[in-house]
């Protein structure tokens, strides 16, 4: 009887202990024993890169962005294709437009040399994105750390889940949903678009169709940049933030209440919708925002790591092991 008594708590607490351990979670103080300067290290890295380029924390955030969204945040959108690895730089929001690899590559061998085989590329891309907000006037977040790199890309699925800038407000919601985030996520990550910029193409049809949801003297300004026939100067950039293009600040709020939103899929999020009221929060409240955006960077990070011994520590972000 007393055996039995102590048997069936010990069980369900094996049981209990064993569906923890099956679920890794990522923690703060992964590499606290392994590599206690890996942070340092990589931030390093990254604020030279954006000293030399203040574009490039923009570009660092999106990166990031565009993996976590593609089988989850293990580096493959780092990968180069192969003969057996179709790149998810072909994929049609990553090409000619996806940038920062280099910088990533760069990190990973200043934490090669100091801790070889430690440091995965999936968790350089997370600490690079918090380091590049911080470096732009962005807020801090404790990144959560213990990602592998994935063996495998996939550029269908970068087709497939990333959001395009034609999306209307509901079908930007549900894209996010797919992914755990809420329609508030989905509005703060977009205040990413307070930094970094935009080729031609992506804006053309909103500045060229004189349509009500676009300030007029905004879309004049814009098309002397950006020619109205298709294929002219497809690549001629644009700051996505007109007025503080390299802070990342919430003038983008107030840009879009003010109708202008460089992109389609900027200004549905305040075109008489659901996350109109978001949007006015964040406009007067910056506070708020940067808050927001920096749990949701955080919950953004946490979308389905690979974990344990799945896929594997990459010692070249650019390639599998
Ligand atoms: C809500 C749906 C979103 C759409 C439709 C969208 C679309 C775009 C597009 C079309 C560009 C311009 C790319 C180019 O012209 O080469 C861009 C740039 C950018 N996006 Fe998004 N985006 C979205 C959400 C996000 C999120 C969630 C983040 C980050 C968490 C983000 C971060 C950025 C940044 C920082 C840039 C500037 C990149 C640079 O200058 O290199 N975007 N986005
Ligand atoms: C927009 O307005 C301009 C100037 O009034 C005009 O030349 C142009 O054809 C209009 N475009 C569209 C798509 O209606
Ligand atoms: C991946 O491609 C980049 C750009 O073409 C190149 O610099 C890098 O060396 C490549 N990586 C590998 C492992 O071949």
């Amino acid at each position: 009887m007393a055996s039995r008594a102590i048997f069936v708590p010990a069980a369900l607490f094996l049981l209990l202990l064993f569906s923890t351990t099956c679920k890794a979670q990522l923690s703060s103080s992964f590499y606290e024993s392994t590599c206690p300067n890996a942070l340092a290290t990589i931030r390093n890295s990254i604020r030279a890169a954006i000293s030399r380029e203040r574009r490039m924390a923009a570009s660092l955030i999106r990166l990031h962005f565009h993996d976590c969204f593609v089988q989850g945040c293990d580096a493959s959108i780092l990968l180069n294709g192969t003969s057996t690895i179709r790149s998810e730089m072909e994929a049609g929001p990553n090409r000619n437009s996806a940038r920062g690899h280099q910088v990533i590559d760069a990190a990973k061998l200043e934490v090669e040399k100091i801790c070889p085989g430690v440091i995965s590329c999936a968790d350089i891309l997370s600490v690079a994105a918090r380091d590049a907000s911080v470096a732009v006037g962005g807020p801090s977040w404790t990144v959560k750390l213990g990602r592998r790199d994935s063996t495998t890309a996939n550029p269908d699925k970068a087709n497939s889940d990333l959001p395009s800038f034609r999306d209307g407000v509901d079908r930007l919601i549900s894209r996010f949903a797919d992914k755990g985030l809420s329609a508030r996520d989905m509005v703060a990550l977009s205040g990413s678009h307070t930094i970094g910029q935009a080729q031609c193409v992506t804006f053309r049809d909103r500045i060229y169709n004189n349509a009500s949801d676009i300030d007029a003297g905004f879309a004049s300004t814009r098309r002397r940049g950006c020619p109205a026939n298709q294929g002219d100067g497809n690549s001629n950039l644009a700051p996505l933030d007109l007025v503080t293009p390299n802070q990342l600040d919430n003038n983008y709020f107030k840009n879009l209440i003010q109708k202008k939103g460089l992109l389609e899929s900027d200004q549905v999020l305040f075109s008489g919708g659901s996350t109109d009221s978001i949007v006015s929060e964040y406009s007067s409240n910056p506070s708020k925002f940067l808050s927001d955006f920096a749990s949701a960077m955080v919950k953004m990070g946490d979308i389905e790591p690979l974990t344990g011994s799945a896929g594997q520590i990459r010692r070249i972000c650019s390639a599998v092991n």
